[in-house]
């Protein structure tokens, strides 16, 4: 039973009773009545110590007389003496922030109750997790304040987020409730993963504060710059050893992470929605996206192995959740807009020839669209440049044994278009200031219900029009004048996350029309990379910097808290076109491998030689694909700390192991390049393509020795299949 309730100690005890616990203890306090409080989060502990637990507890709060200072409340809320960054602020029909949470009851249950419109961490069968809900009230608003916290047992790993709902008589205006607040004894270093458009998800490590370390996004994505993910870790936690919090939202819109230490020797983290001031009429309730917690005793790895296994297979769903990914080919670097159907067709001819599976037509099949100056919003097939439509292409496309694929980017609207001629109301906007365009487009009003009702039927009449089997959802730029024309004055402020729930509705409707269509996620390449996406799309494209070298940052950094099935990966041209870098095709092959791969450049253009390496490469990827897909994934050299990267990718019993190893540039009297190889049985024998043997515990213990071939950015996979015990 992975919720024991302690009525002794008054404490719960959330555990999967091997790998974590936390625990909460509802406290007296003087003046107030019960509060809950967080006392530990951290290796699983029994039962037995908590008495011990709470009575060290309770020294230490002792120990000072400022005491709504200490306590690490569950929920900390503002006006009450507790200076730290709390969890809600809820403003009453005083206009003040003081609130006070009470204590009311529990509820432990089988199962999970779903967050109603949100993407969240799902089970199949109740018997995959427990949930605890703890009642609070702030009696003088009338506010209930409801925590939910589910321990998926098998997953080893917690979720939490909250209900608020107004049981009072007057309006209560809350300032952006957190999904989560988690304390922490001691100092931590923060991880967080951090970039811009072509150079996502850089790992920056910071050095413990007293004061608050914030990351947040304020664009209405989750954003380039700032992942909705925070890690926290011990001075001497590394890739493979040490404690290790990881925190994700499983949202895609603005949001804010913030993790302060104070003089007292606790951390504490609040994380969940940006940008938001719901007023919360009397009946009405709040729901917060979801909060994944994850405890790891093994490093950063240990952390990203949880979150891989939880991603892959409890968030994303769907008829693509486990199948493996089809080899695609996409046309935006081979062709930007300068298309037509011959010239598609060439590269479809070319792609089939090399043995890939899904053909994908990129932006610029619609409308007038030439270039990316009109039409978003106009989802009607311009003919001039593909007589017959979509269907005539898919036809042609399928005929030569490949699936078809297509481009959109529903939530946009162009100003020149025939949807901004009709509905010039549609795009978010602020009366009586200029609408700030980017890339020539502003964005549709997707907080209106028939806002909405326009894009699901726009896609889903082209995805009726034509076997469509594979679809690419592009979102290329933030909020400006984030206002809609269709709320009060006192609600714009609701706007950020009602545009959420609307794109949420409809990706959940057009996703269930459509089960078995395989929907991949881009925003300017991974402006939108979170587990919020990953719920209705299984796989995001990572970056649009396809350089190999640059890539090999961008699926490290990305890996800490996404697995790479989710990660689109292709080869393009050389010279690339983001950084003019010449690499050979053998090294872009072996970078893109550990995503979903494809190419992404004119196969017309290449030689002979060039397409029989790249049918060789696509053979290698259908081997192994189960593997780099389903496996269990382990960094093993830092981009970010050497010229050397390297992962690998381990089956669940340790049969076979997929080793990549990456050289960005040669040195001439290199030091030890040896890679320490990890998930490996020491006791076993293996042995790699060439029938060379490696023993198991040398493999562990000393490593394997890349051979790199000579010159710059050069790469080696070495596949390993356990021969003997
Ligand atoms: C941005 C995407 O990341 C690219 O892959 C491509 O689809 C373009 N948009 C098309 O406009």
């Amino acid at each position: 039973m992975p919720v024991y309730v302690l009525s002794k100690s008054q404490t719960f005890h959330l555990t999967d009773n091997s790998h974590f616990s936390y625990i909460l203890k509802i406290a007296e306090d003087p003046a107030a009545g019960k509060t809950l409080h967080q006392i530990y989060w951290g290796a699983a502990v029994s039962d037995g110590c908590l008495d011990y637990l709470c009575d060290e507890y309770q020294m230490d709060l002792a120990s000072f007389d400022a005491f709504t200072q200490v306590p690490p409340f569950a929920y900390p809320t503002s006006g009450r003496g507790d200076y730290r960054p709390a969890a809600i602020r809820a403003v009453g029909e005083d206009g003040n922030d003081c609130t006070l949470l009470t204590y009311q009851g529990y509820e432990v249950r089988a199962g999970k109750p779903v967050p109603a419109g949100l993407p969240h961490v799902y089970t199949e069968d109740d018997a995959e997790a427990n949930t605890l809900i703890i009642r609070m009230k702030d009696e003088k608003t009338g506010l209930a304040v409801a925590l939910c916290y589910t321990v998926h047992e098998k997953l080893h790993t917690l979720t939490q987020s909250v209900r608020l709902e107004n049981n009072g008589t007057h309006t209560v205006t809350l300032y952006n409730p957190a999904s989560a607040s988690v304390s922490l004894r001691g100092g931590y270093d923060m991880l967080h993963l951090q970039g811009a458009w072509i150079k996502e998800r850089s790992i920056e490590r910071i050095q413990p504060m007293h004061g608050i370390r914030e990351i947040s996004s304020n664009r209405g994505a989750s954003s380039h710059q700032h992942n909705p993910f925070v890690a926290l870790l011990r001075a001497d936690t590394t890739e493979f050893t040490g404690d290790c919090y990881g925190m994700a939202l499983v949202y895609s819109g603005s949001h804010r992470m913030l993790v302060e230490q104070n003089a007292f020797g606790y951390t504490r983290f609040v994380g969940g929605v940006n940008e938001c001031t719901w007023k919360l009429e009397p009946g009405d309730a709040f729901q917060t996206p979801e909060m994944m917690l994850v405890y790891s005793d093994a490093g950063l790895n240990g952390m990203s192995q949880l979150f891989h296994t939880m991603i892959r297979t409890r968030v994303c769903r769907g008829f693509w959740r486990d199948q493996p990914r089809p080899v695609l080919v996409n046309n935006w670097e081979a062709t930007y807009f300068d298309f037509n159907t011959d010239k598609l067709l060439g590269i479809a001819q070319k792609a089939a020839q090399i043995g890939a599976e899904l053909l994908v037509l990129d932006d610029g099949w619609f409308g007038k669209r030439n270039s990316d100056n009109c039409s978003l919003g106009d989802w009607v097939v311009n003919e001039e440049k593909l007589p017959g439509g979509i269907g005539l292409l898919a036809e042609k496309v399928n005929e030569l044994g490949l699936k078809f694929g297509l481009w959109f980017e529903p939530e946009m609207i162009s100003p020149d278009s025939g949807l901004y001629r009709a509905h010039p109301d549609w795009c978010l906007h602020v009366p009586d200031r200029p609408r700030s365009e980017r890339r020539q487009q502003l964005i549709l009003d997707m907080s209106r219900k028939d806002v909405q009702d326009y894009v699901i039927d726009a896609v889903s009449s082209v995805l009726d029009s034509a076997n469509i089997e594979y679809v690419k959802w592009d979102m290329n730029r933030n909020f400006t004048e984030a206002g809609s024309a269709m709320l009060p004055a006192d609600r714009q402020g609701e706007l950020h996350h009602r545009y959420m729930l609307g794109l949420y509705r409809v990706l959940e409707e057009i996703t269930s029309r459509f089960p078995e269509i395989l929907f991949e996620s881009c925003s300017g390449g991974g402006g939108r990379f979170d587990a919020g996406m990953l719920y209705y799309m299984p796989q995001t494209w990572t970056s649009d910097d396809s350089d190999a070298v640059e890539r090999l940052s961008i699926q490290y950094g990305t890996s800490v808290a996404y697995p790479p099935a989710a990660m689109g990966a292709h080869v393009s041209a050389v010279p690339n076109h983001q950084v003019g870098r010449v690499t050979s095709l053998a090294f872009r092959g072996h970078v893109a491998m550990s995503g979903n791969f494809g190419y992404e450049l004119d196969l017309t253009a290449l030689s002979s030689e060039e397409l029989d390496e790249m049918k060789e490469q696509i053979l290698f990827i259908k081997k192994h694909r189960r593997l780099t897909q389903q496996g269990r994934f382990t960094r093993l050299a830092s981009p970010f700390e050497g010229y050397i990267t390297a992962w690998q990718f381990a089956s669940v019993d340790q049969d076979e192991l997929l080793v990549c190893m990456f050289r960005r540039y040669a040195k001439a009297g290199a030091e030890n390049e040896f890679i320490r190889i990890r998930d490996v049985d020491v006791n076993a024998w293996y042995e790699d393509e060439d029938g060379k043997h490696y023993h198991g515990s040398a493999l562990k213990q000393i490593g394997l020795l890349p051979h790199f071939p000579f010159g710059d950015a050069s790469s080696r996979i070495v596949h390993l299949r356990k021969v003997k015990n």
